[in-house]
């Protein structure tokens, strides 16, 4: 048995991640503590950060004394040299028993890197271009308050500011998903170019995503290919935002090569923000730490 704390406990992800660890295979070894912004921190195997870039700074080196490892859903580590950015079914082995501080990554880029991951064994990629169709569950309950007021800018209407505007014009949310995607990928030189969108949705990013790769594209052995991710579903359905939620996996559609370059493709990808873009990829790297780490 191992002790696992989930602080910020009483925001979206908080919740939800209580629930998600009800739910791991591992959830009778785990004795799970939610910690809100009041509560002391006490001695855990594993401390789960579900609060903002702002405070889990503060949190995390502290709780390096009271954990042996942090999992941190935050972007604030993510870019930061020797912390690993992890998807597990894509990465996991960038933990290693030195490691402390794990950060699972942002929302969006969750879609595009799952679907991009089995393509790079077959093909050099080299330019994505995606434009996001964001939920407002996204922005945490300070957006959900904010959708509320019957006069709120969101409602009804398609928002492309997502974060803060930088000085290169870049909004802070298309940033993350340039930098997220090429640490994950493990491509540096792979180009990325990003719009997000805020849409009146409750849960699921969706992302238009096109493609461009050296080689020609074979049409013939893609969506097996792409099938081969553990966490990826193509079926031949078209899905929405809406269908998505509550599911746990990235849900690949519209697949098609471009009409003038049969080095481009096309498609739609949409994910359950909540889960697989937050609270289910953190328990997801809970379960890996424990089945490497503490499970003798
Ligand atoms: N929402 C998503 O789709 C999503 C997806 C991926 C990653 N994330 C990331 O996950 C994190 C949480 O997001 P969220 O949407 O759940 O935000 P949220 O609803 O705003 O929840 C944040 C929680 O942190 C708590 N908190 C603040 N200071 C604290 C402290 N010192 N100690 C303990 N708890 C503290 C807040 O407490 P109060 O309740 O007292 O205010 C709140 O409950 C953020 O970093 C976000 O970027 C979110």
């Amino acid at each position: 048995m191992i002790t696992v704390g989930v602080f910020g406990v009483r925001g979206i992800v908080g919740q939800l991640m209580l629930k998600q660890l009800e739910a791991s295979p591992h959830a009778q070894d785990y004795k799970v503590l939610g910690f809100g912004r009041q509560d002391k921190p006490q001695k855990v195997d594993i401390a789960i950060l579900c609060t903002d870039e702002t405070v889990s700074p503060q949190l995390a080196p502290e709780l390096k004394n009271y954990a042996k490892f942090v999992i941190d859903m935050s972007s604030y580590y993510r870019q930061k040299d020797g912390v690993p950015l992890v998807i597990p079914e894509i990465n996991a082995n960038t933990i290693t028993k030195d490691t402390w501080l794990i950060a699972s990554p942002n929302c969006t880029v969750t879609g595009l890197v799952l679907a991009l991951n089995p393509l790079k064994k077959h093909y050099t990629l080299e330019e994505v271009f995606s434009s996001s169709y964001q939920a407002i569950s996204g922005g945490g309950k300070k957006l959900l308050e904010e959708f509320e007021k019957p006069n709120s800018l969101y409602r009804a209407n398609c928002v492309p500011l997502i974060g803060s505007i930088k000085d290169n014009g870049f909004t802070s949310e298309e940033l993350k998903g340039i930098y997220e995607a090429k640490k994950i990928l493990g491509l540096p030189d792979l180009r990325v170019f990003s719009h997000t969108v805020r849409v009146p949705v409750m849960v699921s990013h969706g992302l238009t995503i096109t493609l461009r790769a050296k080689e020609e594209f074979d049409m013939q052995t893609l969506p097996d290919i792409l099938r081969s991710q553990k966490g990826v579903i193509l079926d031949g359905k078209v899905y929405t935002n809406k269908e998505v939620e509550g599911r746990g996996e990235a849900f690949i559609s519209r697949l098609r090569q471009d009409i003038e370059d049969k080095r481009v493709i096309h498609f739609w990808c949409v994910c359950d923000n909540l889960l697989k873009g937050a609270a289910l990829n953190g328990r997801q790297i809970a379960d890996y730490l424990f089945e490497e780490f503490f499970n003798d």
